[in-house]
C-alpha cells in the first residue's frame, strides 16, 4: 500500500471511486452529486490550489483525499479537506487515517498553518480535528451544519483568528455541498 500525490491524469478513476463509494454509502443522488464534483475538482488538480492524494494497492485506487485553498486577503497558508472516499471493500482498516495523516504530513512540509474540514467530529478526531468556531475561522459558504466545520493548527501554535470570510475554489461554489 503506498501514498501518491495525484495529478489530472488520475481524473477518471478517481472520478469513479468517488461515486462508487458515495453511492453505496449515501445512495445513488449523493454518489452523483459527489461524483460531479469530483469529476471538477480533479480536472482543477495543480498541486497548488488542489491538491489530490491516493492510497494504491498494486495497480488499483482504494483511497483518495482532496485539499483545496481557502483564500484570504491576509498572508495565511489555509486547505480545506474535502471529500474523501475508502473503497467500500477497504473501510475500517486504517487506510482513510494513514491517507488523512500522509496529506496532513505535506501541508506541514509546505508551511501550511491551518487545515480545515466539514464532516463527521467522531471520524475527524481521530486525526486531529476539533470543533471550529466561525467565530475564529468563517466558512466561505453558509453550513447547513456548523456543528460539522472542524480544524486542526499545523504549526503548534493555536489556530489564529482571521476576520475575513475567506473564498473557496470555484468547484465548491454551490451551497449544495455546504
Ligand atoms: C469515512 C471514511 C473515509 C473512513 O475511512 P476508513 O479507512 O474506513 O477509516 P479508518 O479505518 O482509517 O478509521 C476507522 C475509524 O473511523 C470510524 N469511522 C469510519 N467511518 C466513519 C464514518 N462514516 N463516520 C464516523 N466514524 C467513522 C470507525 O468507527 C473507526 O473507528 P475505530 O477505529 O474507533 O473503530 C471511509 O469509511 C469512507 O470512505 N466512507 C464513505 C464516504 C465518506 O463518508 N466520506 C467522508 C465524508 S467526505
Amino acid at each position: 500500500m503506498n501514498c501518491k500525490t495525484l495529478d489530472k491524469n488520475s481524473q477518471d478513476e478517481v472520478t469513479n471511486l468517488f461515486t462508487s463509494v458515495f453511492t453505496s454509502s449515501e445512495g445513488e443522488k449523493e454518489g452523483k452529486l459527489i461524483g460531479n464534483l469530483v469529476s471538477e475538482l480533479s480536472s482543477g488538480i495543480d498541486n497548488q490550489n488542489i491538491i489530490c492524494f491516493g492510497t494504491y494497492v498494486e495497480k488499483s485506487i482504494i483511497g483518495s483525499i482532496f485539499f483545496s485553498r481557502l483564500q484570504f486577503k491576509e498572508a495565511i497558508q489555509v486547505y480545506m479537506l474535502a471529500p474523501v472516499a475508502i473503497n467500500t471493500e477497504h473501510q475500517g482498516k486504517g487506510v482513510g487515517q494513514a491517507l488523512i495523516n500522509h496529506g496532513l504530513n505535506e501541508l506541514k512540509n509546505r508551511s501550511v498553518a491551518v487545515a480545515i474540514t466539514y464532516g463527521d467530529p467522531s471520524f475527524y478526531s481521530k486525526v486531529g480535528f476539533q470543533a471550529l468556531s466561525e467565530n475564529v475561522i468563517q466558512a466561505p459558504i453558509k453550513l447547513s451544519m456548523p456543528e460539522g466545520w472542524l480544524g486542526q493548527s499545523l504549526t503548534g501554535e493555536p489556530i489564529p483568528t482571521i476576520n475575513e470570510r475567506p473564498i473557496c475554489v470555484k468547484e465548491f461554489n454551490d451551497p449544495a455541498y455546504w
